[in-house]
């Protein structure tokens, strides 16, 4: 029997297949659907200090093999999250669960981690310096490695769980944000978030995005978030959380062997509900059709 386990900053996890944040909810809207208590664990949605309403509609705009979202980090507050949705949470995930934290300062991510730092449910802090759809936060952090390390040395003095930092591809170097974490005591990094991108409604000849431009997602992101993930890999020493046009069992294990320990699957949740419920269950065979018995030995494999 093949081992699908691996450990993600000193917790197990049967498998390495996490739901992205901002594609699943607070979970038990999938709940519905299949017991999620299959997944490695989930990232939920991006919370931020104070409730936020999110950007002007339209927020969506397709493309061929992806999507743009800006939403802008829409979200209850992290104490009605705390209050109300990992309860709910609780009924029926018996794993911990990745809490995914936004910010418009150092001050607010840190005592916004800390506040989901002292709730049993969470396992992990994820935190996003990467949102490129706000102003004056979001990725405004994560495209300075100076920038990236203070907001890590701030969130790491506040919590006592693990920091993952969640880094946005829109820089010339990632790496260098990357080691910046690192340097801070991050205990890993997660990538790629969205790439900037745009679309025109050739009818009113303006932007289909009210915000003019936000995220770019979906599986034609594949082999850019593939390639970032191997060029952090090589620079740093803590785990990589590999995210980016993941669809299927092949695309878990390439991210793998491109140095990732986990992967996070986000666009395919919001074509097929059931994807991440598909790609574990194709894990196995699709292990024994490349001969891999365990996924814990292939991670930088590529490398090698
Ligand atoms: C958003 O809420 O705009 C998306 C979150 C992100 O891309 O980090």
């Amino acid at each position: 029997m093949v081992d699908t386990s691996v450990d993600l900053c000193g917790i197990r996890l049967s498998n390495p297949v996490i739901p992205a944040s901002g594609t699943f909810g607070y979970g038990y809207e999938f709940a519905e659907l299949y017991d999620i208590n299959m997944l490695g664990t989930f990232s939920f949605k991006g919370t931020t200090l104070q409730p936020r309403f999110g950007n002007p509609t339209p927020r969506i705009a397709e493309c061929t093999a992806g999507m743009i979202n800006s939403v802008g980090l829409q979200n209850p507050g992290v104490d009605k999250v705390i209050s109300e949705e990992l309860p709910r949470l609780s009924r029926f995930f018996n794993k911990k669960v990745m809490a995914n934290v936004g910010g418009f300062s150092i001050e607010e991510y840190a005592e916004c981690a800390s506040r989901l730092d002292k709730c049993d449910i969470v396992g992990w802090l994820e935190i996003n310096i990467s949102c490129p759809n706000v102003h004056g936060g979001g990725m405004s952090f994560g495209t300075s490695p100076l920038a990236a390390a203070e907001v890590t040395r701030a969130v790491k003095k506040a919590v006592n769980k693990p920091v993952i930092i969640k880094l946005s591809p829109n820089v010339t170097d990632i790496a260098a944000i990357a080691s910046a974490c690192e340097g801070e005591g991050a205990d890993g990094v997660s990538l790629i978030n969205t790439l900037l991108g745009m679309r025109i409604d050739l009818k009113t000849k303006k932007p289909i995005i009210a915000n003019r431009k936000g995220g770019f997602s979906g599986e034609a992101i594949f082999p850019i978030a593939l390639r970032m993930v191997n060029d952090v890999y090589s620079a740093v020493k803590i785990p990589v959380v590999g995210i980016g046009g993941v669809a299927s069992a092949e695309n878990v294990i390439e991210m793998m062997l491109a140095g990732a320990t986990a992967v996070e699957v986000g666009a395919a949740n919001l074509v097929e509900p059931f994807a991440c419920k598909n790609i574990i269950e194709a894990l196995p065979l699709t292990m024994e059709k490349y001969n891999i018995n365990s996924l814990s030995e292939i991670i930088g494999g590529a490398n090698g």
